[in-house]
């Protein structure tokens, strides 16, 4: 019989490498966000060079300026990892090492004035990610994990604010607990992915649209117990996905598939995954 497929164990069965690579891809990861933080703040709530992209998104010069300095710092310390970025797109594709970069998740956030942003870092090896690091500057948190280390967070205020401390999942176990979060209704409910999202969210105890990256970390360190969002790519998932894991939760696409290119992400606790997952597509 095999068990279930999330935990933490289950998670640092995934690990491919030695504890101390990945532990420096991690810290490398964790600078090269020190940077990126420093470079959002700078033009965050300050007059911005925004432009439209061909899916009628916006972007700004920070999202881009950041993504490029990430690039460029990999190119640097890393120069046969491959790359697949938002702004810039993918290099290296068949390179056994790739890094999934959003420079700024939640960017219509950060052209706003609204803190919710941060960028996402996501380290895979042969098809298995291995690092996450989600850095949220103007709330001044951070999230990252790597395979078998544990997740971890650091916060500004608080006990312990500056240290990381280790995080988990909630136990919740009932549907009528649940605090289930997502990014924008509306795109959840066109999408046709989830017919049964406005029957779950009658059912639950409790729903907000925490969304974009601040979703999945909640989940990952308990504030949460599920997550949906129906419209990603690789680069929005990559890095929460290794932080959700190593927390002992689990996330999968709204097909119930282990994967970040299946354009949806249902990330749970773990124990409530199959319940949601049968809910929300339940017509
Ligand atoms: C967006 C966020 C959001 C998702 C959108 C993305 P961006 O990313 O990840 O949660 O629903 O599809 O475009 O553009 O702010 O990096
Ligand atoms: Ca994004
Ligand atoms: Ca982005």
């Amino acid at each position: 019989m095999t068990g279930p497929e999330y935990g933490s164990s289950w998670s640092a069965a995934r690990r491919l490498g030695a504890e101390e690579e990945l532990d420096a891809w991690l810290a490398f990861a964790r600078a090269v966000c020190d940077e990126a933080d420093t470079l959002a703040l700078a033009r965050y709530r300050q007059d911005m060079v925004i432009t439209t992209k061909p899916d009628r998104t916006f972007v700004t010069e920070a999202d881009q300026a950041i993504e490029r300095l990430i690039r460029e710092r990999i190119a640097d310390a890393y120069p046969d990892h491959g790359i697949v970025g938002e702004e810039y797109g993918t290099e290296a594709a068949e390179a056994s090492v790739r890094w999934y970069v959003d420079p700024i998740d939640g960017t219509h956030n950060f052209m706003r004035g609204i803190p919710l942003f941060g960028t996402l870092i996501g380290i895979e090896r042969d098809g298995e990610l291995q690092v996450g690091v989600i850095s949220a500057a103007a709330i001044v948190e951070r999230w990252f994990a790597r395979r078998g280390g544990g997740a971890w967070a650091v916060n500004a205020v608080g006990p312990g604010a500056g240290s990381p401390r280790r995080i988990a999942v909630s136990q919740v176990a009932s549907i009528a607990d649940v605090q289930l979060l997502y990014g924008s209704a509306q795109d959840v409910v066109r999408s046709g992915k989830a017919p049964g999202f406005g029957a779950l969210v009658e059912e639950v105890w409790r729903d907000r649209g925490f969304g974009d990256f601040w979703g999945y970390a909640l989940v990952a360190e308990g504030g949460g117990d599920a997550m949906v969002e129906a419209d990603l790519s690789s680069w929005d998932m990559a890095g929460p996905l290794v932080v959700v894991e190593e927390a002992g939760g689990r996330m999968t696409d709204l097909t119930g598939e282990r994967t970040i290119h299946g354009r949806s992400a249902l990330a749970t606790n773990g124990i409530l995954h199959e319940s949601i997952l049968a809910r929300l597509r339940e017509r």
